[in-house]
């Protein structure tokens, strides 16, 4: 998850060691960076960390040597912010940079895209990418894969959903460009395969490579899951070994943003479906994501075969323990061993003990 606490030089912070190193600790199985551009074009905001340069990599090498430590798997993801490029942070107000942004020492800059479209209504007009730049791209993508594998990540996920660059261009909503590049759905689809290939390349063989992709747009016209299976089956040729299944996010800010607008109640799990689905069809291993609260009905997703990993955002920014207090919870036998040491040796007492309530 997204901190916007770097500075311009997207290295990682002190508060980007605790907000990881916290959850390998409480017994997260597999711990991912934020989102990290290729290039600083394709930062969200001025406070995004990125993998563009060589300075960025001890930082990053001493987060992931700290999760492996403590028995978790490492991971990073990398993107591009594409057409969404140049916000300001969400507690700032989500806007695109302006004047008054400028002043204050973020000047706003021109994001890329697929078109010279704006896909949500006020955001900077983008440059439209040339076949050029794209193929710049694709190898900047690949150069920053390589340093994440020599940072020590065991793990990599490419961010190809939520509106961001690659979803953009498989879209027919954000990219009606006439070239190689779009048209019809396998040239929408080149920009990501040419990416997956790219990524591949550079990512170590036994280590897993997932792809996170918005399964529907939700939008008239707009991608479906039918092209989502069609766009799994296309990078699972190209050795991509996971799919984590998200949906949304094209026209609207992100992709909870396009929930509000579809006036949805959310319902705990909304993205299952689409995990199941895929999963099946194609068929291929899958991350559920969205909504996922409660340690019975996670168990569940996995045990009724709907996925085979599932991801957590907002409930672990509540509670950074979550999967500590699920294993006992669900009664896994452990109970107390999955604590450090340290903690568990006094917990355990301490539960044993009793507490006698004052009201
Ligand atoms: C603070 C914050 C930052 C996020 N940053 C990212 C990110 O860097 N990459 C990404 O793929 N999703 C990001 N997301 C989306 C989450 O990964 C997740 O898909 C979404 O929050 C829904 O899952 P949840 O209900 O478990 O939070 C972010 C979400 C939040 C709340």
């Amino acid at each position: 998850m997204q901190m916007y606490l770097a500075g311009d030089d997207g290295i990682a912070t002190e508060w980007h060691f605790q907000h990881l190193a916290k959850y390998a600790v409480a017994g997260v199985g597999c711990v991912f960076t934020e989102v990290l551009p290729p290039e600083p074009r394709g930062r969200n905001t001025h406070w995004d960390l990125g993998i563009w340069d060589d300075s960025q990599v001890p930082a990053l090498t001493r987060i992931a040597k700290f999760i492996e430590e403590t028995g978790a798997v490492p991971a990073a993801q990398m993107g591009h912010a594409g057409t969404k490029a140049a916000r300001q942070r969400p507690f700032d107000g989500l806007q695109p940079l302006g004047e008054s942004d400028a002043a204050r020492g973020e000047p706003p800059w021109q994001p890329a895209g697929p078109m010279d479209e704006a896909n949500v209504e006020g955001y900077h007009t983008p440059h439209a990418l040339s076949a050029a730049e794209i193929h710049q791209l694709v190898d900047d993508f690949g150069k920053g894969v390589a340093r994440l594998a020599l940072s020590g990540f065991r793990f990599l996920e490419i961010h190809a959903a939520h509106g961001y660059l690659i979803h953009s261009f498989y879209s027919p909503i954000s990219n009606r460009r006439t070239d190689a590049y779009g048209g019809d759905r396998s040239g929408r689809m080149r920009f990501a395969l040419e990416v997956a290939e790219s990524v591949r390349a550079n990512w170590p063989e036994q280590f897993p490579l997932s792809f996170r992709i918005s399964s529907i747009d939700a939008v008239d016209g707009g991608w479906d899951l039918e092209d989502s299976v069609n766009l799994v089956r296309e990078l699972k040729s190209r050795g991509v070994d996971i799919v984590d299944c998200s949906s949304r996010g094209v026209g609207a800010a992100n992709s909870l943003a396009r929930l509000e607008k579809e006036g949805k109640s959310l319902e705990e799990g909304y993205q299952v479906p689409y995990s199941e689905h895929l999963r099946n069809t194609v068929p291929i291993p899958t991350i559920a994501v969205g909504l996922i609260t409660r340690p019975e009905f996670a168990e569940k997703i996995l045990q009724d075969g709907r996925a085979d990993l599932i991801a957590m955002g907002r409930e672990l920014l509540y509670d950074p323990h979550w999967v500590l207090h699920a294993a006992r919870t669900l009664e896994c036998e452990t109970k107390w061993k999955d604590w450090p040491p340290s903690w568990e040796w006094w917990l355990e007492k301490r539960e044993k003990l009793g507490i006698k309530r004052v009201d």
